[in-house]
């Protein structure tokens, strides 16, 4: 599959490498394409992956996973639209505060929607905001794998983020239409203050138990 992905930060690079280890053609797309910053940054994740402008992932994209700050995802995403049409468009971004006290945005709308808002042509998928980026290379905890939720109104995008998530381990819970995302980015919240500002720790994750 051909995978853009905007910004090459943790989410973006750890995601990134994972699929173009199993075999995706993957491109980042980065605001300064050229220069010493982005070949260090990007010589780390294999010689498989491409770089480009923001633009030019979009375009390069089936997929296009947005992976920048929540205050940046506005313009980004406006920006790309364009690009963006009849694409996957997969959110992994949190609508937290910079200093991660809270949410800046919940309850009656979610990143999730305001992205979908943003880029209408788009087929907007939320999954991965519940993992933190250090723990993506290892789903396995003893005999299970971590869970990741994944929501959308489009059952074919859903299902091609299901299988990009699974393909890196994770199990996937299917959480229905992309309005869930307004219980999912919570979630997000009370991992980050676990594992960042309780006595949890970064590796945790969660895990959905039925019978
Ligand atoms: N880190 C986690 O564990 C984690 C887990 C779940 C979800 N998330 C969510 O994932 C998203 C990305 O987080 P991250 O931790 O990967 O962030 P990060 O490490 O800070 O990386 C952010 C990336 O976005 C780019 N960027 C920043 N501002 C931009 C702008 N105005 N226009 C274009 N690109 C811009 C940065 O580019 P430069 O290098 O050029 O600055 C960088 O490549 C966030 O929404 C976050 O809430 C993070």
């Amino acid at each position: 599959m051909k995978i853009g992905i905007l910004g090459a930060g943790s989410m973006g690079a750890a995601l990134g490498k994972l699929w173009a280890a199993l075999g995706h053609e993957v491109c980042f797309g980065v605001r300064q394409p050229v220069g010493e910053k982005t070949a260090k940054r990007l010589s780390a994740l294999g010689s498989s992956v491409r770089t480009g402008s923001l633009e030019a992932a979009a375009q390069f994209g089936d997929a296009v996973l947005i992976a920048v700050p929540w205050e940046a995802t506005e313009k980004v995403v406006r920006s790309l639209a364009g690009h963006l049409v009849g694409k996957v468009l997969i959110d992994c971004t949190n609508p937290i505060s910079p200093d991660l006290s809270g949410l800046i945005i919940g309850h009656s709308t979610s990143a999730a929607e305001e992205i979908a808002r943003w880029a209408p042509q788009a087929n907007v998928v939320k999954c991965f905001n519940t993992v933190g980026a250090g723990g993506l290379h290892d789903a396995r905890y003893g005999d299970h794998s971590a869970a990741v939720f994944v929501c959308g109104d489009d059952e074919a995008a859903n299902k091609m983020v299901t299988h990009l998530a699974e393909g890196i381990g994770f199990e996937v819970i299917d959480a229905g239409p992309l309005a869930e995302a307004r219980y999912i980015e919570p979630l997000a919240l009370l991992w980050i203050h676990l594992a960042m500002r309780g006595k949890y720790g970064s590796k945790i994750a969660v895990k959905l138990l039925r019978r």
